[in-house]
């Protein structure tokens, strides 16, 4: 199972184009058929509508091997959880099951073709185009997932994030806490936080300026109970500033996060002890929030009334 899904998942952006493509070029064909009539063009585009549906089920099933390669989804499951990429994958998955079965009804004109019974040529005409729509939609969709994923891919330098965590060491010793007391932040899961940053970022973190190369910014969180924190961990959210040429698109931020004990039923969905370095896709969002705060070195700092410097 997983050296299948090594194989099938890499080829998933390179067979995704011919389900876009085809209905394409059986509409052209079609076309040219209505206004010059040659019998083989309607052949063809009926040969083309079967590509789209064999390619179609490729890459259906690829694209679920990648989903699970990068461990975006933690299992198999025909329709991805909502959480998986902010319900990007979900859709994604959506439009592309609902063109799978349309193509269906495309390979039954295909049929009609082959068999002298073709249907009328308006029908087969706007049936391939509305085809090549909803295979282009599924496109655009995953487009731009892969779009905020490579965000986070190009920012991740291997040799820093294998041992990111490790480098961090005792935060609450050797970073200064920025709060004086816990709030809850509804941006990271409802928890109650602490934001902790490196000492000499200090000023920088205060007047909202950029932070110097090699700044931690650690925000530790724990679980709700009854509207006040509790004991309980969440996760551990981690930004660590590197170079700004090796991850321009972010400034030079990495992101990280850890959870070492996931508490049952929690919003993300997190089962066992999750440890997600820079490069990791499920940081994608990471970045796509905090690019909102891109005029303050991508810093969302302390709310109003919690500051304690
Ligand atoms: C939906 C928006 C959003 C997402 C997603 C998000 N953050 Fe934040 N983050 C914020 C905001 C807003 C703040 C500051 C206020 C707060 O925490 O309530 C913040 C603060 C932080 C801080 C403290 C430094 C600062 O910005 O002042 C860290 C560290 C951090 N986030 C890491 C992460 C990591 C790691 C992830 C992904 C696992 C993540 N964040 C996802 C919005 C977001």
């Amino acid at each position: 199972m997983e050296t299948l899904i090594h194989w099938l998942g890499p080829l998933h952006p390179a067979v995704i184009h011919f389900p876009v493509v085809c209905p394409i070029l059986a509409f052209i064909a079609l076309a040219l058929d209505f206004y010059r009539p040659k019998p083989w063009l309607s052949q063809v585009a009926a040969a083309l509508w079967v590509i789209t549906f064999v390619t179609a089920i490729a890459a259906l099933l690829s694209g679920h091997a990648l989903s699970l390669q990068f461990g975006i989804v933690p299992q198999w499951s025909w329709i991805p959880p909502a959480s998986a990429l902010h319900g990007q994958l979900q859709e994604h998955a959506l439009w592309g099951s609902f063109s799978l079965l349309f193509s269906i009804v495309l390979l039954v004109a295909a049929w009609k073709i082959y068999k002298d019974e073709a249907w009328p040529a308006a029908v087969n005409l706007t049936l391939s185009l509305a085809l090549a729509v909803s295979f282009g939609v599924t496109g655009h969709e995953g487009g731009e997932m892969v779009y905020g994923f490579d965000h986070e891919t190009a920012s991740a330098s291997s040799a820093d994030a294998a041992d990111l965590f490790d480098s961090l060491g005792n935060f609450h010793e050797t970073l200064v806490k920025m709060n004086s007391h816990p709030w809850n932040s509804r941006t990271h899961g409802h928890r109650w936080v602490n934001t902790y940053v490196s000492k000499d970022a200090v000023e920088a973190y205060k007047n909202s300026n950029p932070l110097p190369v090699g700044s931690w910014v650690v925000k530790e969180s724990f679980e709700d109970e009854n509207n006040q924190p509790s004991g309980t961990p969440g996760p551990l959210y981690v930004m660590k500033k590197g170079a700004k040429n090796d991850s321009p698109r972010s400034n030079g931020w990495h992101f990280a996060l850890k959870w070492d004990k996931p508490t049952a039923n929690n919003a993300e969905k997190i089962k066992d002890a999750v440890k997600w370095l820079p490069g990791d896709a499920h940081l994608a969002s990471c970045l796509k929030c905090h690019t909102h705060f891109r005029d303050e070195d991508y810093m969302g700092g302390i709310p109003e009334g919690y500051q304690n410097h």
